[in-house]
């Protein structure tokens, strides 16, 4: 963790500097401060603990997550950092995410913390390491970078304790603590490096991929309050969604640019942010698969391709894609393409339900696909030669879909045999999102299709009979689109 209250040279400062720990910043902004104003910035302030706070919504799930945890790696101890603020220029800092593993486990999101699970004879001794209140004695508060002035109140570690229902206790003591602990210890790794440089003599990266593979597989089915995380993500996107169309004309004046920034409104307003960068790829922009650049123009007779989540502040994101006739109307062509990728979603969305494996959503979409390439006359069929030979990957170009949750592509460590040759059961949620993309400068197919991309994305969960559509407040069907898209500019 960086230390904000030591100047960086030369030694004879350093010396200084340990007498009288705070006399100025890093950076250098404060070159001096006299002794009258450091005595008198040490008092005068209220007492603002906050008592009796109520613990956090989730904390039965996140203890039973660690507990989890716990029966899994018995005797052994388990570091999960959030890792650590991230360097956009100079000293200004990226806006800071905590660890999926970290946050999931604990609720808590604030930078440079960490979870760890100590083996003991009764089984894990949970504790929360965070940064406390800033020390006015020292004049931490006013004069290091991550002074309370500075970055905003945190919670006492008593507060914390009441917050997320696990002991806390100040961070900057973990590293010594760590590289004297004996016994045997695995870490999250990639998000702290002092934490992982204490450590370093103590773990072997298979160990520690284990950790890393069963916080990802623990997550592949969803507790009530991640469904209902999920589900408020969605009615954001959704309202999201309909801002976009309200505006289109004023995009049409400018650029994509417009849909991204109105989107990013609603996101920050009533979440945290989006769960990935917005993709609002107008005309062509469609075929490129992560158009984030967003610096187009928006066109009349043109479709958007609009892939979108709001992520709540507990970090569950939506990922929702709608392809929309800008001028309101699909034309011929458009509607052609936009009806068979529909056709496809609905196989798709059909083969989700328990007991299902993973891959038949992805293979039932593909089959309508493949089938419409080949009635199009873009690929010699048969149909089962086309699927064999993968052919109408040409134009799909991506999977059909993946599971959901606080990464958009979550669940990502998880092992092929649990996730992709897996079996859906109640509670996953996963994406069904196939599309159509036919290159602008695509010679193999007529002219009319060059430059049109559609997909549909909806976020759909895995109940004990089926599948709810979470996404279903947003219409697919492209009659109900224009009607949408109609009512909500009239
Ligand atoms: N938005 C990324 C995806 O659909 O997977
Ligand atoms: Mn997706
Ligand atoms: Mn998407």
């Amino acid at each position: 963790m960086a230390d904000e209250l030591e100047p960086e040279t030369p030694e004879t400062e350093a010396a200084e500097a340990e007498e009288e720990p705070i006399k100025r910043r890093k950076n250098g902004l404060y070159p001096g401060v006299s002794d009258e104003l450091a005595e008198n910035m040490k008092s005068g302030w209220a007492d603002t603990e906050l008592r009796d706070l109520r613990p956090i919504a989730q904390a039965a799930e996140t203890a039973a997550r660690r507990a989890a945890l716990s029966e899994r790696f018995p005797g052994e101890r388990l570091v999960v950092p959030a890792g650590n603020l991230k360097t956009r220029s100079n000293d200004t800092e990226y806006p800071f995410r905590a660890s999926v593993e970290y946050a999931y486990l604990t609720g808590n999101q604030t930078e440079d913390s960490v979870l760890v699970l100590e083996p003991t004879p009764e089984g894990h001794k949970e504790t929360i390491y965070l940064l406390p209140r800033s020390d006015r004695e020292n004049g931490e508060f006013w004069l290091s970078g991550q002074g309370e002035l500075w970055v905003g109140r945190r919670h006492s570690l008593a507060e914390a304790e009441q917050l997320y229902g696990i002991p806390a206790a100040d961070v900057r003591e973990l590293p010594v603590k760590l590289k004297e602990a004996k016994g045997p210890v695995r870490v999250v790794r990639s998000y702290d490096a002092g934490i992982e440089a204490a450590l370093r003599d103590k773990v072997t990266a298979e160990r520690d991929e284990e950790l890393r593979v069963f916080l990802s597989e623990a997550r592949l089915v969803k507790d009530d309050f991640e469904i209902g995380e999920l589900q408020k993500a969605v009615d954001s996107t959704v309202r999201g969604f309909e801002d976009v169309v309200k505006v289109l004309d004023r995009a049409e004046a400018t650029s994509e640019r417009y849909i991204e920034g109105t989107f990013f409104l609603r996101a920050r307003v009533e979440g945290n942010d989006v769960g990935y960068g917005s993709i609002c790829a107008a005309g062509p922009h469609a075929c490129t698969l992560h158009w984030v650049r967003n610096d187009g123009p928006v066109r009349s007779g043109d479709l958007l391709l609009l892939d979108a989540g709001v992520e709540t502040h507990t970090y569950y994101t939506a990922d929702v894609t709608r392809t929309l006739p800008i001028n309101g109307t699909y034309s011929e062509i458009q509607k052609k393409i936009y009806d068979a990728v529909y056709d496809a979603q609905e196989a798709g969305i059909a083969a989700v339900k328990p007991g299902a494996k993973y891959r038949d959503f992805h293979d039932a979409s593909q089959r309508v696909l493949a089938e419409r390439l080949v009635g199009w006359g873009l690929v010699e069929g048969p149909v089962e030669r086309v699927l064999e030979l993968g052919l109408q990957r040409r134009w799909t170009l991506h999977g059909t879909g993946h599971m959901l949750g606080m990464d958009v592509h979550d669940c990502a460590a998880a092992r092929v045999e649990s996730y992709v040759d897996g079996t859906l059961e109640p509670g996953v949620v996963l994406t069904v999102e196939p599309g159509l993309y036919f290159q602008a400068d695509d010679l193999t197919v007529p002219e009319e299709y060059r430059g049109i991309g559609v997909r549909i994305e909806d976020d759909i969960l895995v109940t004990e009979d089926g599948n709810r559509n979470l996404s279903a407040g947003l219409p697919r069907r492209s009659d109900e689109v224009e009607a949408w898209m109609a009512s909500l500019r009239s």
